[in-house]
């Protein structure tokens, strides 16, 4: 039956729940914390890296989903500044993932038009890391579809403080004086410039925090967080998170 009306449209026909989204309230930007990898592996006795190898599967499970639904931007925290914390051989197995992703997935990423993009500080990423993720980027430059942002030894700290230093260069120039100093600045001094910030935020596995992401780009995001780990995260989720944006009503602050 599915297979016979693929073959009459044409093209893969939606998901029931997906139908029941209102195409005119798609979030724009949608910004996902990636959380509970670790405790889905140990919750069936496996190494936390096989979590992590999990999590990857899903990466591409919500990136498809997100470009069927329409999303502009879609932004993963993949790695924090602060993940260096964590043990050498998770470092070093974390840092491979991007590779191993797009070694199997940037073919298709390009037919589907998506353009990859990286945030986060390049200085400190392994070569072989930032040379996949370079590579990809600069295949995808072109495209014109769905933004999938890689957050990538990412802090939203560091990314302020940088974004301070820069407009304090421009002051010290003597180009900007400090009264004139507004948003506009901030948000064009950040890794975000340019991009809209996330209508959005999806937090898996349970914790209710921000951890360091995006910190000023959420003033105004709509938050929604689930129990269930990321490697388990499926499009059903997904669909309910925007299911469940689609209800609110934003105010920014107004009434
Ligand atoms: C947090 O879960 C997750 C991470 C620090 C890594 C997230 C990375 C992926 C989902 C794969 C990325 C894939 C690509 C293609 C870049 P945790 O390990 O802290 O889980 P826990 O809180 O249960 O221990």
């Amino acid at each position: 039956m599915f297979q016979r009306l693929k073959a009459l449209f044409g093209r893969t026909p939606k998901p029931a729940s997906e139908e029941a989204l209102s195409a005119d309230k798609i979030p724009q930007h949608i910004a996902v914390i990636m959380d509970g990898n670790g405790r889905w592996a140990k919750s069936r006795g496996l190494p936390r890296m096989a979590g992590h190898h999990s999590g990857m599967k899903t990466v591409k499970r919500i990136t498809m989903a997100a470009d069927r639904l329409g999303v502009k931007y879609l932004t993963l925290y993949a790695f924090s500044t602060e993940n260096w914390k964590r043990p050498k051989a998770e470092v070093e197995f974390l840092m491979k993932l991007p590779q191993e992703f797009l070694a199997i997935e940037l073919k298709e990423l390009i037919e589907k038009n998506v353009q990859v993009r990286m945030m986060g500080y390049k200085g400190d990423l392994p070569d072989h890391t930032l040379r996949a993720v370079e590579e990809a980027i600069k295949q995808t430059a072109n495209n014109t579809g769905l933004v999938l942002n890689f957050a990538l030894n990412y802090g939203s700290r560091k990314e302020m403080i940088e974004a301070v230093r820069l407009i304090g260069e421009e002051v010290q120039a003597g180009r900007l004086l400090p009264g004139d100093i507004n948003d506009t600045h901030m948000e064009g001094s950040l890794l975000t410039a340019g991009i809209p910030n996330p209508d959005l935020l999806i937090r898996t596995s349970g914790e209710l925090r921000i951890s360091n992401f995006m910190l000023w780009q959420l003033a105004y995001s709509e938050l929604w967080f689930t129990d269930v780990y990321w490697p388990e995260f499926t499009e059903e989720h997904f669909y309910e998170a925007v299911r469940e944006y689609q209800r609110r009503v934003r105010r920014y602050g107004g009434v």
